[in-house]
């Protein structure tokens, strides 16, 4: 739906999982959206459920060429972007030592400077408009350490501290910044996860980390659907003030609140017993 009223939104990684039904919930509530992909042979799915399949575009969080193109058009169309939601992202995962330099640079650079570099493009132009809202996917993991995704781990805490503190920086031009807060949620993201090329090769870690990689498959069978948090993201896209924080998930709600309560070291056995559940040798 694109009318000249309506706020225009920008979603990265929209070719499945989160991004591709919080696009779908933003057009189905009369926002102008504008879902991007780094893929466009995977655009199909997401072009029949919308009526206006010309908006979606290209973009890899990587390249900031394909992000200049992309946000570039959208500012000449409309001269403004009201919502933006930073979702593009996997997971690697390797224990620390079992997981290269450029590994962990690769993960960095999609999940932490894709999100910098689609900001670095965007602010400019919401404060122009002073007016914006920028919503970032985070995650459980970056509010608590887990083992062998350490790298995945690093860009959650990287995102949640640049987000908290450009909500100071940003006060005044009346753009706020919001952390979705997500435990397990039943999308592609298991499937396209990265293992690192010495994770499973046979280091003192192998064992506990295959044992892990169950273990979330597990768990990944009974978590929520990718619809509940885009209903949630499109409602809190409209609220006048946004909180730093909205936690989706019972899984998550009830760590973080471990996390308050315990002490760090009673914390840490918590994960250990609960979660873990002696699968680390
Ligand atoms: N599902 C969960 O349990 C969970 C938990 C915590 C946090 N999250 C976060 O939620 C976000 C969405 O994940 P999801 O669960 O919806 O998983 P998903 O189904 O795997 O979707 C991830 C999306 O990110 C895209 N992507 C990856 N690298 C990209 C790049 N360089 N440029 C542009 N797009 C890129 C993927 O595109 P391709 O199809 O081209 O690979 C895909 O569209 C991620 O940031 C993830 O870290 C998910």
């Amino acid at each position: 739906m694109s009318n000249s009223d309506s706020k225009v939104v920008v979603i990265t990684g929209c070719s499945s999982g989160i991004g591709f039904v919080t696009a779908v919930e933003f057009s189905k509530n009369d926002f102008t959206v504008f879902p991007t992909m780094r893929n466009l042979s995977k655009k199909n799915e997401l072009e029949e459920e919308l009526d206006n399949s010309e908006d979606i575009l290209q973009l890899d969080v990587t390249d900031y060429a394909s992000i200049d193109n992309t946000i570039s058009q959208i500012k000449n169309k409309f001269g403004r972007i009201d919502i933006l939601v930073n979702n593009a992202g996997y997971a690697l995962f390797g224990s620390f030592e079992d997981t290269s330099i450029d590994e962990f640079k690769q993960q960095m650079e999609t999940n932490f400077f894709g999100t910098v570099r689609l900001m670095k493009k965007v602010i400019p132009i919401m404060k122009k408009n002073n007016s914006g809202k920028i919503i970032n996917i985070s995650s459980i993991a970056g509010m608590s350490g887990f083992p062998f995704m350490p790298s995945y781990v690093s860009s959650s805490f990287a995102l949640e501290g640049l987000t908290e503190s450009l909500r100071y920086e940003l006060k005044k031009f009346n753009i706020q910044l919001s952390l979705i807060e997500i435990g397990g949620v039943r999308t592609k993201f298991l499937d396209n996860k990265i293992l690192s090329k010495d994770a499973l090769k046979n280091t003192d870690y192998s064992k506990s980390m295959g044992n892990y990689l169950d273990m979330l498959e597990n768990i990944f069978k009974n978590t929520i659907t990718p619809d509940i948090i885009a209903e949630k993201i499109v409602e809190f896209s409209n609220l006048d003030i946004l909180e730093p924080r909205y936690v989706i998930g019972e899984d998550v709600q009830q760590i973080i609140n471990q996390k308050k309560i315990l002490s760090p070291l009673d914390y840490e056995k918590y994960i250990l017993d609960f979660m873990l559940n002696g699968i680390i040798e």
